[in-house]
């Protein structure tokens, strides 16, 4: 196990998640969320990067169970958090399932 149970990062600084939702505002509460339940050395939230899914975010990772979620809008976050990061039952209705590997960015996305 390492060093953290769940670990969640938020596409906060690339080119197309950052204008489709308050992405730093995310990071903020989510945070908050985990503070309040006690749960500071069991899950980490972090900012992140580019995915290579530009276009469809806001966009999550949660690890280690392999779990995105796609188009996250901030009235799924108390949702996400009770029943993915709290509880560890993915939010089936915000997973992101494009059907390929990889780099998938929208064709409009920068
Ligand atoms: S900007 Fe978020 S996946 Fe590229």
């Amino acid at each position: 196990m390492g060093q953290y149970r769940t670990h969640v990062f938020v596409c906060t600084t690339g080119e197309t998640c950052p204008t489709q939702g308050d992405v730093e505002g995310f990071v903020k509460y989510l945070r908050g969320e985990v503070a309040r339940a006690g749960l500071k050395d069991d899950v980490r939230i972090n900012k992140a990067g580019c995915f290579s899914q530009c276009g469809h975010g806001p966009m999550l990772v949660v690890y280690p169970d392999d779990v995105w979620y796609a188009g996250v809008q901030e009235a799924d976050l108390k949702d996400l958090f009770e029943s993915h990061v709290r509880d560890g039952k993915p939010v089936e209705r915000l997973r992101y399932r494009p059907g390929v590997q990889g780099a998938n960015k929208k064709k409009d996305a920068k």
